[in-house]
Parts: C-alpha cells; sequence; structure tokens
C-alpha cells in the first residue's frame, strides 16, 4: 500500500452535545452496542496501554468483559507483562477503534484487582479449553517450543479429569475506574468531532476539543 496517499474522508455520522448526554458510561455502551449490530468483528476489542517501572509504555488488545458505573472490567494473567506493570503504576489508558463506525473512544483510569469471587464467576463461564490454557501459560514468559504448551495443557486436563478447572490464583480481573473517557467522531475534511468527558469529584464535566 502507498502510506502517503492512503486516506479516507470520513463523513458517516457527527457528534453533537445536545445528543451525547451527560453519561459517558451510557454512551460507550451505546457505542459498543452499535458496533455488535452493525456486525464490527470483536467490538469490545481494546487496546490496553501501561507503564513500566522503567517508565517504558506498552500496548497490548484485550476484551472488554463488562462495563457498568465502576468502570470497564478485562481479564488476563496477573504475572504477564501487563499485570506487573499495574501493580507498579495503577494508572492505565485504553483505546477502542471501529473503523465502520468512523469512530474511537479513549478511556483514561486507574486499575484495581477485582475481587476472588468476581474473578471465579467469570472463568468458571470460560470454556474448558480456555480455563486449562490459563493453567498452561505463565503468560509473557518465554518458553524453548510451542509443544511444551499443548504437554502442559494436557497435564492440566488430566489433573482436573471429572472435575471443575478452578481458577488458577495468579488469572483474574482488574475493573479500570474511569477519570477521562473521549469521544471521536470521523469527520469531512478532518474537522472531526471530539468529546471529552473528564470526573469532577463525583460528576462529569463535559467539553469539545480541537481535532
Ligand atoms: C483480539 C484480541 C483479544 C485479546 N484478548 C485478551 C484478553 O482479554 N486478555 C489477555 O490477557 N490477553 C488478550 N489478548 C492477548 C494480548 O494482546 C497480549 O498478547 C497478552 O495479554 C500478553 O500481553 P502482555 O505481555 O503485554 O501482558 C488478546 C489479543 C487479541 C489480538
Amino acid at each position: 500500500m502507498n502510506l502517503e496517499t492512503n486516506r479516507t474522508n470520513y463523513q458517516r455520522d457527527e457528534l453533537n452535545e445536545s445528543s451525547i448526554g451527560d453519561d459517558p458510561i451510557v454512551v460507550l455502551r451505546a457505542w459498543l452496542d452499535i458496533a455488535a449490530a452493525q456486525a464490527v468483528p470483536e467490538p469490545n476489542a481494546m487496546c490496553l496501554s501501561t507503564v513500566g517501572a522503567d517508565g517504558q509504555p506498552s500496548s497490548r488488545i484485550v476484551l472488554l468483559r463488562g462495563l457498568d458505573d465502576r468502570g470497564l472490567r478485562f481479564f488476563t494473567s496477573y504475572g504477564s507483562r501487563k499485570g506487573r506493570d499495574i501493580a507498579h503504576n495503577k494508572h492505565v489508558a485504553v483505546t477502542f477503534y471501529w473503523n465502520a463506525l468512523e469512530r474511537q473512544v479513549r478511556v483514561e483510569g486507574v486499575a484495581s484487582l477485582l475481587t476472588e469471587a468476581e474473578s471465579d464467576a467469570y472463568f468458571a463461564s470460560r470454556p474448558r479449553g480456555h480455563q486449562l490454557g490459563a493453567w498452561a501459560s505463565e503468560q509473557s514468559e518465554s518458553i524453548e517450543e510451542r509443544a511444551m504448551l499443548q504437554e502442559r495443557k494436557q497435564h492440566f486436563n488430566e489433573r482436573f479429569e471429572g472435575e471443575e478447572v478452578p481458577r488458577p490464583h495468579s488469572w483474574g480481573g482488574y475493573c479500570i475506574e474511569p477519570d477521562r473517557i473521549e469521544f471521536w467522531q470521523g469527520r469531512p475534511d478532518r474537522l472531526h468531532d471530539r468529546l471529552v468527558f473528564s470526573r469532577d469529584a463525583d460528576a462529569w464535566h463535559r467539553e469539545r476539543l480541537q481535532p
């Protein structure tokens, strides 16, 4: 592809103060529902950015598994790079991008561990193969060859044969309590709409940013 000439003139929709309302969680939920209704693949995929103890930011995709007034929930391995980063620095950022809708959402906030009961409940809802995968993989650690992962999965399959697979203590969820949420809608001639909500004590304050 030609990186210099490839461009889109966004013109699908617009973002108005009058219609967006006062609650960014309600808006994010509506945008997710619209993305799903329009058959966007994995609309709940989001880019999660963390910062390590050495100040190095890093980003990766995770799946949003819950959204309410407390915040955004996702699940992972606590010993992974992201888990280690969050243990050191609880400030994280999340980005959604739905190309078909010409929309982006940026969230900034503070991550905290879900309760053991919440992580247990979600883990129990996962397919058995995924549960065994969580036991088999020490996420973000190096491994010599893929075959070792399959062997480990088989080992845990036998260990938990005939019983429910329990949640490994090293695996569970986080809730990101947002303090800033920005909604972006692509507009013609790069004059995009940007409405940002910032948490001010217990209320959300809204302003428009230049594109
Ligand atoms: C579409 C998609 C969804 C993913 N969902 C998750 C997820 O929910 N949890 C997770 O731990 N990793 C998920 N991953 C893998 C992560 O992007 C990443 O490779 C992994 O978590 C290790 O990241 P880390 O070493 O920075 O901790 C997903 C990847 C993709 C492409």
